[in-house]
């Protein structure tokens, strides 16, 4: 017969195809996800397959060496050039001749799965919002008066079906040298966000563009900016890197940055001019370390509170400051990377904002909802993403509730008299001897304890937020504070750790003084720490009241600093919950993972712009119960929640 059968492995997807059908075309008619990025010219080599030969008794074939039509000439020149893996054929030149099973090796799917690393290690699958597409433009003639851009756009019709391109201006600009230096022939970097809007031309490189594109995932916050750099072929980190919010000179929280915009005429346009450059600075950072061009980097996406967002986007964030807590916009956003000053890129380069869930809670809260996804499971989920701000998520498979709560920077070390930011020779764990009150601790970049003798003598340069609430964990187990946080009370037993400082007492966990630090925990420290606690636990325990529940099954530990919190501590001082301890996961930087999800994916970017319209909303601030569960929050653990899990 004139046909044969064509079977696709790993998919199973298969179909009868005319004899002489390259294997590309095959894969595209029955649906196949195969990759090109040179449209079928022997060059990219992304449409790699391995075809299987011998008996099939599963699909009933028997596939001869014959099945595919031998190595042509722009094959064999490929392999000569650049050499194929041994079994490999070029599926865009090698054409089907008798029934045959085709093996589409995962590097040579588009939709390729990536393991992501969270809580619980998901895959996530590649589905760029931008992608290369080698095209051949017809040259200008003085008979056929059309402009480059048009008959750009006309061969990327033609041979990529893509329709009706768009461009900015500024990748007009850098058209018709593209063009003339590749010969006419050319790579197109177009963005087809899916979200039913025309396509977009980012950038264009001469010739055939080797290497992949790039996006930026940036983690907004108010306290420190993260970045990473993602190469939008297989998702791979290409760099990491951050750096402190340059606003905390405007205001170390939110709120008060909110009012130095209030109270300064042009202030909310300096805040944002500092972290349009700070952010800028970052991207040249990423690019620089990873030793890529940033005209290579064509998206980026964004994810921050309401505060934040709006003063990245120039919107006056006055009204965040007052009920209702009203957002200029709260919708997702793409945007030119350039207008929020996210420069040098890819001349059209792209900037993704994820939609904000309400005024008080931002996109980095819907970020943490799309990479730990509660929607999806059974079992009642708690998130909890420690910052200055606490994002709090309870949910489950039929509903999501959010809300935001004002820690303070006390969790950050920021406000503790010892405190400091995570940084080498900070204090990170500590433990207290019940009976001699004596502490050992740890010391970040030192792998050894204080009393082991691999530990050295270390400078000690204070104590970081994980550190402190350790310390204040362990006082309490020791017996150095009662319930109500107060250090030395009678009914406590003392220590000649405990000294006094005024009219309150202070625990020395190191003193090299004259000459070096002294490391204590004053009375005030374990105030600011409660202060944080209490809102923490306040905010998660009104969504379960508005879930109509009294405990929760598993509890999630996300951001930076989340992730390096003891849950056996975070219990002690009632900052969480009471649930077993193994039910109590980190899920490190969740808003990363999920900016980085939401660069990779369209799908996540319907999934999460679906998805906020569903989380209901509780605003903490205006609700009376709050203060009633922060003021029992306050003891340690708490005045009247039980806590069975710590007593085992
Ligand atoms: Fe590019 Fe086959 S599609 S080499």
């Amino acid at each position: 017969s004139d046909d044969a059968w064509v079977i696709f492995t790993p998919s199973g997807k298969r179909g009868r195809v005319a004899k002489g059908t390259p294997v590309l075309a095959a894969a595209r008619a029955l649906g196949v996800d195969l990759d090109s990025v040179c449209g079928g010219r022997g060059i990219c080599s992304k449409c790699q397959v391995a075809p299987g030969y011998g008996e099939f008794p599963k699909h009933g074939l028997h596939v001869g060496a014959e099945a595919l039509s031998p190595v042509n000439a722009v094959e064999e020149r490929y392999d000569r050039i650049r050499g194929l893996k041994p079994g490999r054929r070029l599926g865009c030149q090698a054409c089907i001749q008798g029934d045959v099973v085709i093996d589409v090796p995962a590097e040579s799917q588009v939709h390729r799965q990536v393991i992501r690393k969270s809580a619980s290690e998901r895959v996530m699958e590649m589905d760029p919002a931008t992608r290369p597409l080698y095209v051949d433009v017809a040259e200008p003639s003085m008979h056929e008066p059309s402009g480059d851009f048009e008959r750009l756009s006309a061969a990327l019709q033609s041979q990529w079906q893509v329709k009706g391109l768009q461009a900015d201006l500024a990748v007009l600009a850098t058209l018709q040298t593209a063009l003339r230096k590749g010969g006419w022939k050319v790579t197109a970097a177009v963005q087809e966000p899916g979200d039913g809007t025309a396509p977009r031309l980012l950038a264009l490189y001469p010739g055939y563009r080797e290497a992949p594109l790039y996006g930026l995932a940036i983690d907004l916050g108010s306290t420190t900016i993260a970045g990473h750099l993602v190469a939008l072929d297989d998702g791979s980190v290409c760099a990491s890197s951050g750096l402190m919010n340059p606003q905390i000179r405007f205001g170390e929280d939110l709120m008060s940055r909110v009012s130095y915009a209030m109270m300064n005429p042009g202030g909310a346009a300096e805040m944002t001019a500092a972290v349009r450059a700070a952010m800028a600075g970052l991207a040249a950072t990423l690019t620089e370390e990873a030793g890529v061009e940033p005209e290579a980097v064509v998206e980026a996406v964004v994810v921050c509170n309401p505060v934040m967002h709006h003063l990245l986007l120039g919107l006056d964030p006055v009204e965040l400051g007052q009920a209702p807590f009203a957002l200029a916009c709260g919708a997702s956003l793409n945007l030119a990377a350039a207008e929020i000053g996210l420069a040098p890129l890819a001349p059209g380069a792209r900037a993704y904002l994820l939609p904000l869930i309400a005024g008080h809670v931002g996109a980095d809260c819907a970020a943490v909802a799309l990479s730990e996804a509660p929607e999806t499971r059974d079992d009642l989920s708690l998130i909890v993403d420690v910052g200055t701000n606490a994002e709090i998520l309870l949910g489950n498979r039929s509903r999501v509730l959010a809300c935001s709560s004002p820690t303070g920077p006390a969790f950050e070390g920021a406000q503790i008299s010892s405190g400091q930011r995570a940084a080498p020779g900070a204090i990170e764990r500590i433990e207290i001897d019940p009976v001699t009150k004596e502490p050992r601790f740890r010391i970040i970049g030192n792998a050894h304890w204080s009393d082991e003798p691999g530990f050295g003598t270390p400078t000690i340069t204070g104590i970081c937020g994980s550190g402190i609430i350790e310390a204040v964990a362990e006082m309490r187990i020791a017996g150095l504070l009662d319930a109500s946080g107060l250090i030395g009370s009678a009914d406590q037993v003392g220590s000649a750790r405990c000294v006094p400082m005024g009219r309150t007492q202070e625990y020395v966990i190191h003193d090299a003084a004259p000459e070096g630090p002294r490391v204590t925990v004053t009375q005030g420290d374990i105030r600011a720490i409660q202060l944080a606690k209490s809102a923490l636990y306040a905010g998660a325990r009104l969504l379960m009241d508005e879930m109509g529940v009294d405990k929760v099954d598993r509890v999630v530990l996300a951001g930076a600093f989340g992730a390096h919190i003891s849950p056996k501590h975070a219990m002690v001082l009632g900052m969480i919950p009471d649930v077993p301890l193994e039910a109590v996961t980190s899920a490190g930087n969740a808003a990363g993972t999920g900016a980085r999800m939401a660069l990779c994916s369209r799908a996540a970017r319907r999934s999460i712009e679906a998805q906020v319209t569903r989380i209901v909303k509780i605003e903490t601030a205006i609700e009376p119960r709050f203060q009633e569960h922060f003021v029992a929050a306050n003891a340690i653990p708490h005045a009247t929640a039980p806590f069975p899990e710590l007593a085992k």
